[in-house]
């Protein structure tokens, strides 16, 4: 603890105040100011930032009780420890103290030593506390910094890689080189999904992910969601349909919903056994456009539909995967102001399904 520390101390007793002053300069390395009224003290709290302040509940200007209020909500000081003197004969306010935002009370008349280890305590707590913002501070910078590793380094490349093979695929290749083709295609693409859920999920814990809500025609955004996993789906030879209307029209962040669906029919996928089909469905009601993604796989029980949506969730001795599909899937439709629910039972496929607000044709 290496750190210059700076006691505020805040008494209208001139006398008291400066030998409390002389008390804890002779027993502690820390260096104590002396103020004599509220205002007085909530100036050089603002301007010298002490670790802590040691107040009289009777201060003239600004009680003791009010200035702790005042210190507890000014974002440069807050931190600040506060150890608030009460005379003997307002024990009875010790809950105010405490709902005030005091850390400690000490009553009055100070017991010297009691006095020194209470600073000295409350030093330590300010300090240690100090240490776990700054770690919090560097690990969100870290954090940021990953981000950007996966944006730029990881995404970015990959996309590349799919987009080639594409064109090579387009090219006549032998059938053994088409194979390998695929595979690298389909390898390609599961890391990619990886990525843009890892991306997701920092995103949407660090509350950085706005809403860009526009209209568009359902049937596109499907269609896009199918070509995109339409090598996973021939893979396990499962063919995706959609059996909704073509003139849908959908209210919502087109970005963020082709997440969800790619996340929902990927578990389709995962779930299903081969030869079957995955299905989008959407049907305009009253209430919005209501849109299923429907499978024929394992099913989920009751006690496992409970847990599904949890970060990191997966069902016990689940191979692969990260278990964050489904808890990007619900934030992203939580953030539309909706839910999304599942009807399932095991052995009878499953049926994920949401609402999102009916957009307005063009
Ligand atoms: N369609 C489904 N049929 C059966 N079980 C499912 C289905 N969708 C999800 N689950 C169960 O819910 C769990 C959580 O799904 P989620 O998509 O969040 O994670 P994951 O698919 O295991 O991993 P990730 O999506 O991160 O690759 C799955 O591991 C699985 O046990
Ligand atoms: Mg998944």
């Amino acid at each position: 603890m290496d750190v210059q520390h700076i006691i505020l101390l805040a008494d209208s007793n001139i006398q008291n105040c400066s030998q409390l002053k002389y008390d804890i300069e002779y027993a502690l390395p820390y260096t104590v100011i002396e103020s004599h009224s509220g205002f007085e003290a909530l100036r050089i709290a603002l301007e010298k930032k002490p670790d802590l302040i040691l107040l009289d509940s009777m201060l003239s200007g600004i009680n003791g009780y009010d200035l702790a209020r005042q210190i507890k909500i000014s974002p440069d000081i807050r931190t600040a420890r506060i150890l608030l003197m009460v005379p003997e004969n307002e024990r009875d306010k010790r809950l105010e103290a405490i709902e005030s935002g005091a850390d400690e009370i000490i009553m009055k008349p100070v017991e010297k030593t009691e006095m020194i280890f209470r600073v000295e305590s409350l030093i330590r707590i300010k300090y240690f506390y100090d240490q776990l913002l700054l770690e919090r501070e560097k690990i969100h910078k870290m954090k940021e910094e990953f981000l950007s590793l996966i944006t730029h380094d990881l995404k970015t490349p990959l996309t590349s890689i799919i987009g080639n093979i594409q064109i090579l695929l387009l090219n006549h290749q032998s059938e053994k080189d088409k194979n390998s083709l695929k595979t690298i295609d389909l390898a390609s693409r599961n890391l990619l999904f990886l990525v843009n859920n890892l991306l997701n999920v920092m995103r949407i814990d660090s509350g950085n992910m706005p809403l860009a809500a526009e209209n568009f025609l359902f049937k596109r955004l499907v269609e896009e969601v199918f070509s995109m996993m339409q090598p996973l789906a021939q893979k396990k030879k499962i063919v995706l349909k959609f059996s909704g209307e073509n003139s849908i029209m959908v209210h919502g962040d087109f970005e963020k919903v082709r997440q969800v669906l790619i996340n929902l029919i990927s578990n389709a996928i995962k779930f299903s056994p081969e030869e079957e089909s995955v299905e989008i469905n959407a049907k305009e009601e009253e209430k919005g456009v209501v849109i299923q993604v429907i499978d024929q796989g394992s099913g989920i029980s009751e006690t496992d539909k409970q847990r599904l949506f949890q970060k990191f969730s997966q069902r016990k001795g689940e191979k692969g995967g990260t278990g964050l599909g489904l808890y990007i899937a619900k934030k992203m439709i939580d953030m539309h102001g909706s839910e999304i629910h599942v009807d399932s039972k095991p052995g009878q496929g499953a049926a994920f399904w949401f609402v999102l607000q009916k957009g307005k044709k063009k």
